[in-house]
């Protein structure tokens, strides 16, 4: 059975600071009291407020950025108790932080350009993971030319920190439902563009994180055309560490984990491949 992480560890850290992000998001940097290692894209940590407005149980979220200093940073979206409590954390309040958790996304094969597909708040893995194929530091090394965020929302407000993303130097195509920022139209709309016009080759690894219909759009797309996919999946956690079977999801039976009927995302995941799972 899969267990938590061995790096995993439950302790406190503070909050350095909070910074507004689009319509309704934050940029949470916290300071855990002994650093983490170097840590691959799409891990998590469980997070909660000592406040006591905030839930008991943790909520948990991407790693967004990590410093040199041992700070990490994350980007959420508000939406209910939790969030709002983290989000209204001042400089200086201790958190509970558990993690790092989960597996992150796999050492691709080299020599395949990625595409990753992000909606709204489902960018926060693909800054790192898209830092990390740059300089090569989990896996081969990636040409920016060979990487692709195309990241969709439903306004411009909820493509948080897009000129972050497009400062990292690879492709990064915006489309929205209104037409207020780039593409006028959804994100699988946008990615068969790009394939019409030529602008990607017809091989590529696809990695997608945001809202489930959206990921199982983008894997049916990748199911049609034969490519390979991941998810980074964000179900409701109650423990993050394997324990209370909130996460669980069913696997489908001729995939990776088709030994046992149900994964869970948390120590199983949160990032699978859609061979392995059922949306
Ligand atoms: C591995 C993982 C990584 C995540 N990374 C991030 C991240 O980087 N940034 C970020 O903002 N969020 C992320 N999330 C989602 C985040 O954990 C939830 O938004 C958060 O738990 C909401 O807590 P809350 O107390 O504010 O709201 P709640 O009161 O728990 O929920 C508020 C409303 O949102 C709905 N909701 C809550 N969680 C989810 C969910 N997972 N999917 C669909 N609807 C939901 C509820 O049904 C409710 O209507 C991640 C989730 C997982 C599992
Ligand atoms: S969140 Fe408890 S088992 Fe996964």
């Amino acid at each position: 059975m899969p267990a938590p992480p061995i790096d995993a560890r439950s302790q406190n850290a503070h909050v350095l600071g909070v910074e507004p992000c689009g319509e309704d998001g934050v940029l949470l940097r916290i300071k855990p009291l002994e650093p983490a290692d170097p840590l691959r894209a799409g891990r998590f940590f469980m997070l909660r407020s000592l406040d006591d407005t905030a839930p008991s149980i943790p909520r948990p979220f991407s790693v967004y950025r990590q410093y040199d200093d041992g700070s990490i940073e994350f980007l959420i979206k508000v939406m209910g108790p939790g969030t709002r409590a983290l989000a209204g954390s001042p400089p200086g309040t201790e958190l509970v932080c558990v993690g790092p958790l989960g597996n992150g996304f796999p050492e691709f094969e080299a020599d395949v350009p990625r595409v990753m597909v992000a909606g709204g708040i489902g960018s926060a893995p693909f800054y790192m993971a898209i830092q990390q194929a740059l300089e090569g530091s989990h896996g081969a090394k990636v040409e920016p030319e060979d990487l692709t965020l195309i990241y969709g929302g439903r306004q411009a407000g909820f493509l948080y920190d897009l000129e972050a993303f497009m400062e990292l130097g690879v492709r990064v195509l915006a489309a929205t439902d209104d037409g207020s920022v780039g593409f006028h139209g959804n994100v699988l709309d946008c990615l068969r563009k790009q394939w019409d016009a030529g602008n990607l080759p017809e091989t590529v690894h696809l990695l997608t994180c945001g809202p489930e219909p959206m990921m199982e759009a983008v894997a049916h797309e990748a199911a049609a055309k034969n490519l390979k996919c991941w998810v980074s999946l964000e179900t409701y956690m109650g423990c993050g560490v394997g324990i209370c079977n909130g996460c669980s999801l069913v696997t489908r039976p001729d995939g990776p984990l088709g030994a046992w009927p149900v994964a869970k995302a948390c120590v199983d995941g949160p990032v699978f491949s859609t061979s392995a799972i059922e949306f």
